[in-house]
């Protein structure tokens, strides 16, 4: 006990369980996403099933890159960022271990029941209230455990990289419990709480701020620590970074019935949401701009370290997607991209651009550090993922942009007679050749991933000593 205290250590067990769960989800969501692809390019893939038809395994994807995959990933990261800027180990092992095998069981239960067709049908909250339950309990839990750590923190002030894990942890706490409200019918069967047009603006500001706060607050939360840590620099402007937090977190919250353009929501509040989602980009460049810069003097490391170049290249597709979403918030080019390819493009800037390479870039920081390693396995076959997820991504939103146009166009295009110019099947025939390059796109993704768990299989089995490195003593 005494030498537990002389030699007090971080809690990296949780954070390693974290991190190796990422990397299978990240395969098993990836994978789904490839299948959906297929079975739009060769619908006869659905194989006449119920279960594994797209409109069943589109959940599914889903709900294991985002909770799964996205997930484990802020949870890995949030856990070893705050032990570290704090300097202290994580608060109450076992409530850790609940938030690791709690989150687990959540993401198995999403397996059996969406491919059996339970499901709510709100979208990023299909799960039913059973689960939601649970999830509610391991997300309060999680909080506990983050902002606990905090509490007990040996260092005086609080590193930004947690302000921004503590604004995911908290938000989505709210906007789990208020979107998911429901009247219980049977053990797979609730209703919603709210109706008709109440329902759908509650939906919809549930679902663009987990885009807000769980696809990007939290993986904001890790750029900041794993970009200036990867390129050995400090944060370009501390100033910056805490104006960037205090602005994004403000604006977000207003911008979800861009989500609802041209519906039965009041016209104000349609143009509130176009008008802060277009606000919302400067907020969004700061932070992008922030971590940019952070590279100043530091740009000749990009030539040599891979896991840099994953951050960097997150970076931009950041400020790209940042640019495009308060672009097509704008009520007359929504019109035209709205229900078309466009926006799946739009998504996927995001998700692969975004979110997956900054999870990337961290984790081949993070893996072999929990495994008492300083490099991975091979830092060559990093450069080979980055490479395939570099393109893979291009492929995939270059064929959605090309599609989401056509498909706008065509649907639009009226004769002299008023007459539409194209039935809806010829727009689906139009977009066949993209959604083979979209499904090209998906297996450069899948291969670099396998180089990953691979490359990670063979940084663990090498490890020497792990979860044993003592705290510093200093402030
Ligand atoms: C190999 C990589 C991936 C492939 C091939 C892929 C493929 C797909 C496909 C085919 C769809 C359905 C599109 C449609 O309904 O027309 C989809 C939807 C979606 N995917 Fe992926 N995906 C991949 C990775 C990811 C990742 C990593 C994320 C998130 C972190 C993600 C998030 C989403 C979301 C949110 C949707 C729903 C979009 C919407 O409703 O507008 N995907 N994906
Ligand atoms: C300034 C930031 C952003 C703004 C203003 C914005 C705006 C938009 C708009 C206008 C749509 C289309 C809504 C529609 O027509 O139905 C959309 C869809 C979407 N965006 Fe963004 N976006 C931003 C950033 C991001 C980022 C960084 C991500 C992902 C990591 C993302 C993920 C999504 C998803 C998943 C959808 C599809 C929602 C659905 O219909 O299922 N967005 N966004």
């Amino acid at each position: 006990m005494s030498t537990a205290l002389e030699h007090p250590t971080y809690n990296y067990k949780v954070v390693r369980q974290f991190a190796i769960m990422t990397v299978v989800w990240g395969i098993v969501g990836m994978f789904l996403g490839v299948i959906l692809a297929a079975q739009l390019v060769w619908p006869q893939l659905n194989l006449d099933l119920p279960w594994t038809s797209f409109g069943r395994l589109r959940p599914l994807h889903t709900n294991a890159v985002i909770f799964a995959f996205g997930g484990s990933a802020l949870m890995a990261t949030s856990y070893y960022v705050v032990q570290r800027t704090c300097q202290t180990r994580l608060f109450c092992d076992k409530l850790a271990a609940f938030t690791f095998w709690g989150w687990q069981a959540v993401i198995l239960s999403a397996v059996v029941t969406l491919p059996l067709g339970i499901t709510t049908t709100k979208e990023y909250a299909e799960l039913e209230w059973p689960i939601n339950i649970l999830i509610a309990v391991v997300w309060v839990s999680y909080a506990i455990v983050f902002l606990m750590t905090i509490k007990q923190r040996k260092t005086s002030h609080i590193y930004v990289a947690n302000w921004f894990f503590a604004a995911f942890i908290l938000t989505v706490a709210v906007l789990h419990i208020v979107n998911n409200a429901a009247i219980p019918v049977t053990l797979t069967y609730s209703t919603s709480i709210y109706a008709g047009t109440i329902d759908a603006m509650v939906q919809w500001w549930y679902g663009h701020n987990a885009v807000g706060f769980f696809l990007t607050a939290g993986f904001l939360g890790m750029m900041y620590y794993f970009v200036p840590k990867q390129a050995e620099r400090p944060i370009y402007s501390y100033r910056l970074s805490i104006v960037h937090f205090w602005a994004l977190i403000m604006i977000y919250m207003w911008a979800g019935p861009h989500h609802l353009h041209y519906t039965a929501l009041p016209n104000w509040a349609q143009s509130l949401g176009m008008v802060m989602s277009i606000i919302l980009l400067a907020p969004s460049w700061g932070g992008m701009i922030n971590g940019m810069m952070t590279l100043s003097g530091a740009w000749h490391k990009l030539r040599t370290d891979p896991t840099l170049r994953f951050l960097v290249v997150a970076l931009s597709f950041y400020g790209m997607s940042t640019f495009e979403g308060p672009m097509m918030a704008v009520k007359t080019v929504n019109a035209l991209s709205h229900y078309t390819d466009w926006t799946i493009g739009h998504v996927h800037a995001g998700a692969l651009g975004w979110v997956a390479m900054i999870t990337i870039g961290s984790m081949y920081h993070l893996i072999p550090r929990l495994f008492g390693r300083t490099e991975m396995y091979s830092v060559g076959l990093i450069a080979v993922h980055f490479w395939l997820a570099t393109i893979g991504t291009v492929l995939y939103i270059a064929a959605m942009w090309v599609n989401g146009i056509l498909q706008g166009l065509m649907w639009r295009a009226i004769n002299p007679d008023g007459t539409l110019m194209y039935t809806f099947i010829e727009s689906v025939e139009a977009s066949g050749p993209g959604y083979i390059v979209r499904l090209i796109g998906g297996l450069f993704w899948i291969v670099g991933m396998l180089l990953m768990a691979y490359n990670v299989f063979m940084t663990v089995k090498r490890s020497e000593t792990v979860n044993q490195q003592p705290i510093p003593q200093t402030a």
